[in-house]
């Protein structure tokens, strides 16, 4: 692993003199866990707040979150068809509404200064955090252009048969200020959905067993919900950011679609299995574009 400081900037993501200075002091915030400057591919271990306050300013064209939702507090859920407890890791334990909030704040506010002034920002979420998200972002003055309802028709049942069963999520896509110009590939969106103004709703399946071959990751996105995400609000050689990026999904579908990524996480395991699936999708990018005759190497 190298210092980030050590490091070209293939991907415009960078560290300040005075961070690297920090960073060769030994008390390191972070490390590169990957970089492949070929396919501008970029990996870092760390808080993603603690990187993004250190990273320039206006430079990145859009971010995708999926942030902890902190729903692993002793509740039930149903997994394989089995009751088990929903515990999803140490860092998706809530720390209390107004705490979470407050995390909520902050990386929100790190995100929005290295947008860039166009940039766009989407959020996925259930109930435990999207409201928090969506005031969040009214306070830091982000404009809301869209809440997306992602339907999973494939989801569990809901075993308490207390409550309906819970089969959506809400991702919000929202500009960096009022004043941004966003991009928005609508006349692609429109193919897309056989010649129709693409709605708000968007039914697609949780990820199927061939997108956990390498391992799993416990809130792992589905590789077509990034697909349209990325088709509909960047173009090639567009720098995408996941901060909190668990097993790559955003990387895995930036690499097929021609962006730039840099993902961060906190955990060793899951950034070998982002490792193991960036490395999958170049392989398997090489392979298509050596069928059209065009592998360049
Ligand atoms: C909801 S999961 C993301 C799943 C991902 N979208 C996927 O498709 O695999 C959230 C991830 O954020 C990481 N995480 C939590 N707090 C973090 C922080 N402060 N900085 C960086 N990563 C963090 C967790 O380790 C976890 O992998």
């Amino acid at each position: 692993m190298n210092t980030y400081a050590n490091l070209e900037n293939p991907i415009e993501f960078y560290i300040s003199e005075e961070t690297a200075s920090y960073v060769n002091n030994s008390k390191k915030p972070f490390t590169i866990y990957y970089d492949n400057p070929e396919h501008s591919v970029r990996l870092l271990k760390g808080d993603c707040i603690a990187i993004l306050n250190q990273a320039r300013e206006n430079s990145v064209d859009m971010i995708f979150a999926d942030p902890p939702y902190f729903l692993s507090n002793g509740g039930i859920t149903c997994h394989a068809g089995k009751m088990v407890s929903v515990n999803k890791g140490k860092w998706d334990k809530s720390k209390g509404v107004i705490e979470n909030h407050k995390f909520t704040l902050e990386w929100l506010k790190a995100c929005q200064r290295i947008l860039k002034p166009n940039g766009t920002i989407w959020v996925s979420g259930t109930t435990h955090i999207i409201y928090s998200v969506g005031f969040a972002m009214q306070e830091l003055g982000y404009k809301i252009l869209n809440d997306i309802i992602w339907y999973k028709r494939n989801a569990p049942p809901n075993l308490s048969c207390r409550y309906f069963t819970h089969s959506t999520e809400i991702i919000l896509w929202a500009a960096k200020n009022e004043k941004c110009k966003h991009y928005f590939d609508y006349q692609l969106m429109k193919k897309i959905n056989q010649g129709k103004q693409m709605r708000n709703v968007w039914e697609i399946s949780a990820p199927p067993a061939e997108e956990k071959k390498l391992g799993k990751h416990p809130t792992q996105k589905p590789v077509e919900l990034l697909t349209r995400i990325l088709l509909a609000s960047t173009r090639e050689g567009d720098l995408v950011l996941d901060p909190f990026c668990g097993s790559s999904t955003t990387g895995v579908a930036a690499i097929m679609l021609n962006r730039k990524y840099v993902g961060i996480d906190l955990e060793d395991e899951y950034l070998h299995l982002s490792r193991n699936r960036l490395e999958q999708a170049i392989k398997e990018k090489n392979a298509t574009l050596c069928l059209q005759g065009e592998y360049k190497k």
